[in-house]
């Protein structure tokens, strides 16, 4: 899809073209790579907004992982966190003394991913460690740990390349700012 298709006059700008997410995710597996060697990892896609970006990531980890896949809900379809997190899909298998590499769409509040760690630390693995596609450090409202993050946003609501406003947009190649005019009429 190009980026004069019609989805795209939803947008005020593209904030991160799909050029720069391929390098940054390039790099970020090559780390992880490094990081993890002879560890048994296990990397879980939080569904659905990290999706696209688990899929190209772990094609970048040059490592035997195995992959599970988690569904939270913490948003209802407005742009805001209500603090409000549900489990909606658990990990289909046990990870007691595994490696978990949880991998997010982005770090908002903090609040989703400070729950589910606190959930799967309950459950013994030998480390948790996070990657996100984006992080805005601007709106954390609680102490968190992220140890990989591909780019670190301004405090915009953003769609595309798995991210969405009220399921739509995530198939946009790049990540743009969505124009306030589409959520404000909503509201
Ligand atoms: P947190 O609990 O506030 O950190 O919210 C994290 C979740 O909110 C993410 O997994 C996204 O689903 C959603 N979210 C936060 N900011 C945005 C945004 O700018 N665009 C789309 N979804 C967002
Ligand atoms: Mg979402």
């Amino acid at each position: 899809m190009d980026i004069h298709s019609k989805i795209y006059q939803d947008l005020t700008r593209v904030l991160v073209t799909r050029e720069e997410i391929a390098a940054s995710i390039k790099k970020l597996g090559q780390q992880i790579t490094n990081d993890y060697q002879g560890k048994d990892l296990v990397v879980v896609c939080i569904l659905k907004g990290a999706c696209i970006f688990f899929t190209d990531l772990i094609r970048e980890i040059d490592l035997p992982l195995t992959t599970e896949f988690m569904s939270v809900s913490s948003y209802g379809s407005g742009t805001s966190s209500t603090g409000v997190v549900r489990i909606v899909k658990d990990l289909d298998r046990n990870i007691e003394k595994k490696n978990v590499l949880i991998v997010e769409d982005i770090v908002d509040s903090g609040r989703t991913l400070s729950y589910l760690v606190s959930v799967l630390n309950q459950r013994h693995p030998s480390s948790i460690r996070i990657a996100t596609l984006l992080d805005k450090p601007a709106r954390r409202v609680v102490d968190l740990q992220v140890q990989y993050s591909c780019f670190n946003i301004p405090d915009a609501f953003v769609v595309g390349y798995g991210l969405d406003y009220d399921e739509k947009y995530r198939n946009l190649p790049d990540i743009g700012i969505l124009s306030p005019k589409i959520y404000e009429s909503a509201d």
